[in-house]
């Protein structure tokens, strides 16, 4: 890691909105900040995320306000970028569609969805510029194209006068986060980020076990994340895998896409949302894929409460496993497999599990609009996640990993790397928030030499 410092030159003067990268800058910070070194720091974190539960519980959004008043007409909805993720997006509109929801009026991309794939309702059109010209008074604009587009798609959908639903990650730098929250903030316009694990109901259940106790005082947070990526993923797309595309940012790695969600996630059940309820993020970053981007990285975050989160991921695994965010309490854990809306809580060796179900984030933005449901996963709360995004944009270039130390499977465009003993080394970097150099791996350490 390297010792760089970045500030947020935005809110100088702003209390904990510096992000620290390296680990002698953040070593430092450990021993000098009182809240870490003094006796009963545990009670000082468990007091203060207090707050944060209560909003966990009532899922209180900072932006409540709905931004339309009541109606009972469907909202008139575009669709932007119809393949890929936006399939999801396809399928769950015309669900909605079917329900008198929404209506989708119209969609953007340049290379057309399928005959028949979409509602009579819906206009073709190669791009939102397009759209926009032709379409007016749309209510809702989705946007789920590739990551550098999403600034400029969703400055122009707000401009349009539309709420938006941008996918995750929000944008590709904490500068263009800005000016997304600026645009919507001048207008009132609601916008909600794609993190579809923040409307799981285990959310409510996790934050009720922190206030009950049951798995004594929380010390810390951590991400798992061992997934599988191909050769094919990373061909599928121009963007998959690039850090920059002609000098615009993408930042297209394992924990600001494909794992984005475990980070966000983890951030969430920590009580960080904000800019300022991250103290520091550090990052180390490796590949075992011939990419730019990361594939296999350590991401540890202290949130201004003192609460340390480290994210654990990779997507080079021999068997990929769902991922999972863990809560450590003094008295147990608590196991939050996201994508199962699983929870698994174990005390005195004994674990439970219970499987929840989760609101839809397009219903929940509506339910917004026409009532003032709290947004489940507001621009302003993706906050937290957007330092850590910075953090890895700005970071050296991931270092790539000894090939003498990765072992492909599969054959082709289906061939994917493993790397040496990974499983393990996640398992020890999220139990001892260490990253994978500091854990002395042979292919960590010659990496970073
Ligand atoms: N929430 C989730 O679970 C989840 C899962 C996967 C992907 N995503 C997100 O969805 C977004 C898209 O990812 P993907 O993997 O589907 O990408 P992709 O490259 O596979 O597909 C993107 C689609 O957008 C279209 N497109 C590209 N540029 C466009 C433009 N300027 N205007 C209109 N359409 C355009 C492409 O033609 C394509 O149809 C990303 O932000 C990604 O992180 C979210």
């Amino acid at each position: 890691m390297s010792g760089s410092r970045i500030q947020d030159t935005k809110y100088p003067s702003g209390p904990a909105r510096t992000i620290l990268k390296g680990r002698c800058l953040a070593r430092r910070r450990l021993l000098t900040c009182p809240a870490y070194g003094a006796v009963g720091w545990q009670d000082r974190i468990w007091k203060a995320l207090a707050h944060h539960l209560v909003a966990l519980v009532q899922n209180r959004s900072i932006m409540t306000t709905p931004s339309q008043p009541a109606t009972t007409s469907p909202a008139k909805v575009a669709l932007v970028g119809v393949h890929g993720f936006g399939a999801h997006h396809r399928a769950n509109l015309q669900r909605l569609q079917d329900a008198g929801a929404v209506e989708l009026v119209a969609v953007a991309d340049p290379n057309p969805p399928a005959e028949g794939s979409l509602p009579a309702s819906a206009a073709v059109y190669p791009d939102l510029d397009q759209l926009l010209q032709d379409v007016t008074g749309l209510d809702v604009v989705i946007v789920a194209t590739p990551i550098q587009t999403h600034a400029p798609l969703g400055l122009a959908a707000l401009a349009s006068g539309a709420d938006l639903y941008l996918e995750k990650p929000p944008v590709a730098s904490l500068a263009d986060y800005y000016r997304l929250q600026e645009a919507a903030a001048a207008t009132g316009q609601a916008v909600q980020i794609g993190f579809q694990s923040l409307g799981s109901h285990a959310l409510a259940a996790i934050a009720g076990i922190l206030a009950d106790g049951r798995i004594g005082t929380l010390t810390g947070i951590s991400a798992t994340g061992k997934w599988v990526r191909d050769r094919a993923y990373y061909k599928r797309s121009r963007w998959a895998g690039k850090r920059t595309i002609d000098g615009v940012d993408v930042v297209d790695g394992v924990a600001t896409n494909p794992l984005a969600h475990a980070v966000a996630t983890a951030l969430r059940i920590a009580g960080a949302r904000t800019t300022a309820d991250v103290a520091f993020v550090e990052t180390e970053l490796f590949r075992a894929n011939d990419i730019e981007s990361d594939d296999t990285s350590v991401i540890r975050i202290r949130t201004s409460t003192g609460l340390p989160v480290t994210c654990a991921l990779t997507l080079c695994v021999d068997e990929p496993i769902e991922p999972y965010v863990t809560l450590h309490g003094t008295l147990g854990t608590a196991v939050f497999h996201y994508t199962l809306d699983r929870l698994v809580v174990t005390t005195d060796g004994v674990s439970t599990e219970e499987e929840f179900g989760r609101d839809d984030l397009t219903q929940n933005l509506l339910d917004h609009r026409r009532n003032g449901t709290p947004l489940l996963s507001s621009l302003a709360d993706s906050g937290a996640f957007m330092l850590v995004l910075e953090a890895i944009r700005t970071a050296p270039l991931p270092a790539p990993i000894d090939p003498a130390h990765v072992r492909w499977v599969g054959e082709g465009d289906a061939a994917h790397p493993v790397v040496d003993g990974i499983d393990d080394a996640i398992e020890r970097a999220t139990a001892t928030h260490s990253t994978f150099s500091e854990l002395g791996l042979p292919w960590a350490v010659s990496a970073r030499v």
